[in-house]
C-alpha cells in the first residue's frame, strides 16, 4: 500500500521467512557457521535455538538455498506435532520415500535402505527438523536411532534440530543423554542489537530499492530497537505499521515520537507483542532504563551463543571463548566490555574453523577440525 508512495519496488517487512532478504547480523552469521560446521561433520546432530521470531526458520531456508544439491540430499519436517510412529512415516515422505508398510521395523528397513543407496552415488542426507520443541520425547528418540544407521565407518543421517527455547529444556532432560553425546554444535540465536536492528531495517528496505525515503532519525531507530528488542518479526510487524502510518500522514522522516505513537496504538489494540518474558530478559516499552543497557542485561541471560561437539550443556556456550567467569556485582560497563572480549574471541574461534573447513574441503593439507569427544550412546 505504501511502496508507492515510498518510491519502493516490493513490501520490506513481510512476515515470510524468506532467505532473499536475510540480513546477516553477527547472531546470523554465527549461527550459519555453526550449521556449515555441523554439516561439515557429516553425522550428528546440529541443534539450533532461538527465542520466538529471531529468524531460525529464514535462516534454515537460507542453508537449504546454498546446500549442493549434487552432494547432499535434503528433507525439511514442518510439521513436528508428531508422535514418534507418525515422525519414521514423516521424515520416510519427506525424503520421497515410498511407504508400503505399516509395520515400523519394515518402514526403517525402507528408509535405511534409501540412505545407504546414497552412499554409492556419493550423496549425503540432511534431516532439518523445524518447530522441534513440539516434538515428544519418544520422536526424539526415534530420531536418535535414525542417526545409529551407518555403512562402516560412514554415518547415513545428519539432522538439525531447530526450536524454540523449550527444545534446550527437552535437550537438557536425563533421557536425552544419549541424544546430547550426539549433538556435534549447538547455538542460540538471540535478538539483534541496536545498532544490528538499524541495520536490518536499512538492509529490508534496500532490498526493495529505498535510496533514504523514508528517513528514520536516531530517536526513531533507538524507539524501535526499545519496543521490539531487537527480534527481527517485531521489527517487521512494527515498522510495517510505521510506513503505513506515514503514508496516510504523508510523511518522509520519522522520529522518535512517530514510532512511539505507532507502538502506543499497536499495543491498544493488543497487535504488537511488545511484552518480553522476564526469561527472554530483553525490554518492555514501558521500562525506563536505556536500551544499552537494556541488551547487556539480555547478552548477560545468555543469547547469542554456541557450542561445539560433547555433551549439550544449555548454560556453556560462551566458556567456548575463555569463560564468562562470574558476573555477579559487575557493573553493566564491565559486563559489557567483557561480554564484547569474549564474543570478539568467540568470531576469532569461528574464523578459525571456517578456515580449518575450507582448507578440508579444498584439499590442502591443513590441521584437523577440532577432535570431538564423542562417547558413545
Ligand atoms: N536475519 C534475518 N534477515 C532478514 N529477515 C529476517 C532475519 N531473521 C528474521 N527475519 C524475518 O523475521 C521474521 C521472523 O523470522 P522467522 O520466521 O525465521 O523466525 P523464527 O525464529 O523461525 O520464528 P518462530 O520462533 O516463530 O519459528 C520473518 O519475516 C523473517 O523474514
Ligand atoms: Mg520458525
Amino acid at each position: 500500500m505504501y511502496e508507492a508512495f515510498y518510491g519502493l519496488k516490493g513490501k520490506p517487512f513481510q512476515l515470510n521467512p524468506d532467505p532473499a532478504f536475510l540480513y546477516a547480523s553477527r547472531g546470523h552469521k554465527s549461527a550459519l557457521a555453526y550449521l556449515k560446521y555441523g554439516m561439515y561433520q557429516g553425522e550428528g546432530f546440529i541443534v539450533i535455538t532461538g527465542e520466538i521470531g529471531t529468524g531460525k526458520t529464514t535462516l534454515i531456508r537460507s542453508l537449504l538455498e546454498q546446500l549442493d544439491r549434487q552432494k547432499v540430499v535434503a528433507a525439511q519436517l514442518v510439521s513436528t506435532q508428531l508422535d514418534a510412529e507418525n515422525l519414521l512415516r514423516a521424515v520416510a515422505t519427506a525424503f520421497g520415500i515410498p511407504v508400503k508398510t505399516p509395520h515400523k521395523a519394515e518402514l526403517l528397513a525402507e528408509i535405511e535402505a534409501y540412505l545407504t543407496a546414497l552412499v554409492p552415488r556419493r550423496k549425503r542426507a540432511l534431516l532439518i527438523v523445524d518447530e522441534a520443541q513440539n516434538l515428544s520425547p519418544r520422536a526424539v528418540e526415534e530420531l536418535r536411532m535414525l542417526s545409529n544407521f551407518q555403512l562402516g565407518n560412514h554415518a547415513l543421517l545428519q539432522s538439525v534440530l531447530v526450536g524454540q527455547p523449550e527444545l534446550r529444556e527437552v535437550m537438557r532432560s536425563a533421557r536425552m543423554k544419549q541424544l546430547r553425546q550426539r549433538v556435534i554444535a549447538s547455538y542460540h540465536l538471540g535478538p539483534m542489537d541496536r545498532q544490528e536492528t538499524q541495520g536490518y531495517i536499512e538492509h529490508r528496505l534496500a532490498r526493495v530499492g529505498w535510496v533514504g525515503d523514508p528517513q528514520f532519525d536516531a530517536q526513531a531507530m533507538d524507539e524501535i530497537y526499545a519496543a521490539t528488542g531487537g527480534v527481527p518479526r517485531r521489527i517487521n510487524t512494527l515498522c510495517n505499521r510505521l510506513l503505513l502510518s506515514g503514508y496516510l500522514a504523508e510523511k518522509h522522516v520519522f522520529r522518535g515520537e512517530d514510532v512511539r505513537a505507532v507502538t502506543a496504538e499497536m499495543k491498544d489494540e493488543g497487535g504488537l507483542d511488545l511484552a518480553v518474558s522476564q526469561e527472554e530478559g530483553s525490554p518492555a516499552l514501558a521500562e525506563a532504563e536505556p536500551a544499552g543497557e537494556r541488551a547487556t542485561a539480555y547478552r548477560a541471560a545468555g543469547a547469542g551463543r554456541g557450542h561445539l561437539a560433547g555433551d549439550f550443556h544449555p548454560g556453556q556456550g560462551l566458556e567456548l571463548a575463555g569463560g564468562l567467569g562470574s558476573s555477579e556485582g559487575m557493573d553493566p560497563v564491565s559486563l559489557q566490555q567483557r561480554l564484547l572480549r569474549l564474543e570478539r574471541a568467540m568470531f576469532t574461534v569461528l574464523d578459525l574453523l571456517s578456515e580449518l573447513v575450507r582448507k578440508e574441503s579444498s584439499g590442502a593439507p591443513g590441521a584437523k577440525p577440532a577432535a570431538r569427544q564423542r562417547e558413545q550412546g
